[in-house]
């Protein structure tokens, strides 16, 4: 399993899997729910290494390098830590 931290509070999800339900569960606001209208993201604090990289939707919208979709990113394992 790996565990989602977002504004302090915790999930645990499974490996290789969407965090989108998970975020969703923390709090995190979701608008497409596509990777297009950008309400979903999240600034990731610590355990980037552990999210699969950007999808061509993330590269798309141009995020800053701590920036991820929470209705895109997928967590390979470990711990992500992230601010809403
Ligand atoms: S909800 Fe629109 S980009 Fe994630």
């Amino acid at each position: 399993m790996a565990t989602l931290v977002i504004d302090g509070q915790e999930k645990e999800v499974a490996d290789g899997s969407a965090i989108m339900d998970a975020c969703e569960d923390l709090g995190v606001l979701f608008g497409c729910r596509a990777g297009q209208c950008g309400m979903c993201i999240i600034t990731v604090t610590e355990g980037m290494e552990n999210l699969e990289p950007p999808n061509d939707a993330e590269r798309d919208l141009g995020l800053d390098d701590d920036q991820r979709l929470a209705c895109q990113a997928v967590i390979r394992s470990g711990t992500v830590r992230a601010e809403s």
